[in-house]
């Protein structure tokens, strides 16, 4: 993983907000998070990269698909996914960027499994890196305080073993958390459609908007729902998971989650408290902790849960194969 040097205190957001470290520990569980100097976000991508690729016993040669995930990514073209291909040198690989928003890893582990079951290719790196202070609006207390930068990236091959998912969407919910890519401000802001869609129409260009509670209602459903089809599907019961990796957007979430589980909170490794929401990102980033930490035995049996912009959710229980 790899995270900007900068953190920023709850208490750096008094200086900018009305707000208090008091009010956002409460509320959300965080106290700190990592934030871009403004470099580009590739090169976080690639640090990233390159620990997993390490990590795996491998070369950038033996990658044969990149699949990249962020909102943020630093053109509209080319994708992230080829420029890290390209400073990796992993000329050996197909290229995929996805935006499936906070849900993303969750996607792209998925989508990595159905690519190995046709063995077509062998060694798949999942990149996720976030810049959400590219996005992120600082005058808005009910969103700043929320979101850091970071990036995590793992590398995904084929093995036996339990592999089960669950992914889903509702796009109704659309209005309630997004970003704009372009100004409003032009020929088709007249079309009736994208007003009806917006409903937002003076909201600042390219700056994240959310409806906190909105979101948060969704959040608790659709956690524990993923949570539970993922673990039919697997043929286990959600007791029999021994860990569960999910996105980091909110302490209470998080335990509202594991009480419509009915599972003890100690299952869901947390660190939202030290790097905030950082999106795509924030699963990984607890799966690599949980690495290195000695927390992941070989066998145990791994659930990653997200949700996000969209809005969209998803879970996935798999088997950690690595000694
Ligand atoms: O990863 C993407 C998904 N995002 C999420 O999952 C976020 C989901 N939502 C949440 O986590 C929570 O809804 C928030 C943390 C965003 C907000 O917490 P809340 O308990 O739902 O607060 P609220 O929006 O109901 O606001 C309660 C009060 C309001 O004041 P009034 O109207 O009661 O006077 C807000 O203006 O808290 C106020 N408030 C703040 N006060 C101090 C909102 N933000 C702040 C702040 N500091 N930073």
């Amino acid at each position: 993983m790899c995270l900007p040097e900068t953190v920023a205190s709850n208490e750096d957001y008094t200086k900018i907000v009305d707000t208090s470290d008091e009010w956002i520990r409460t509320r959300t569980g965080m106290r700190e998070r990592h934030i871009s100097d403004g470099s580009p976000e590739y090169l976080m991508s690639v640090q990233s990269a390159k620990e997993a690729i390490a990590d795996a016993g491998l070369t950038a040669e033996d990658i044969d698909l990149i699949i990249h995930t962020s909102v943020t990514p630093d053109y509209i073209t080319p994708s992230m996914s080829c420029i890290v291909q390209g400073l990796l040198g992993a000329s050996n690989a197909a290229c995929i960027d996805i935006n499936c928003a906070c849900a993303a890893f969750v996607y792209a582990l998925d989508m990595a499994r159905r690519y190995l079951i046709t063995g077509d290719h062998k060694n798949i790196l999942i990149i996720s890196t976030e810049l959400l202070s590219k996005i992120t609006d600082y005058e808005d207390r009910s969103t700043c305080v929320l979101f850091g930068d970071g990036s995590a990236s793992c590398v995904v091959s084929a093995s036996e073993g339990l592999f089960a998912s669950y992914l889903g969407a509702d796009g109704t919910g659309a209005h309630t958390l997004f970003a704009r890519s372009f100004p409003i401000d032009n020929v088709f802001s007249e079309v009736k459609s994208l007003r009806d869609f917006d409903g937002f129409v003076d909201w600042k260009e390219r700056k994240i908007y959310m409806d906190g509670r909105e979101v948060y209602k969704f959040a608790t459903k659709a956690m524990a729902d993923a949570v539970q089809k993922a673990a039919e599907k697997a043929g286990i019961s959600v007791e029999e998971i021994d860990h569960i990796a999910a996105h980091q957007a909110n302490i209470r979430i998080l335990e509202t989650a594991a009480s419509k589980l009915n599972l003890p909170l100690e299952k869901f490794y947390t660190n939202l408290e030290h790097y905030g929401n950082t999106s795509s990102a924030s699963i990984p980033i607890c799966l690599n902790e949980m690495n290195r930490k000695g927390i992941l035995k070989k066998g145990d049996k791994v659930c990653v849960v997200g949700f996000g912009a969209g809005l969209i959710y998803g879970a996935a229980i798999f088997e950690w194969n690595k000694d």
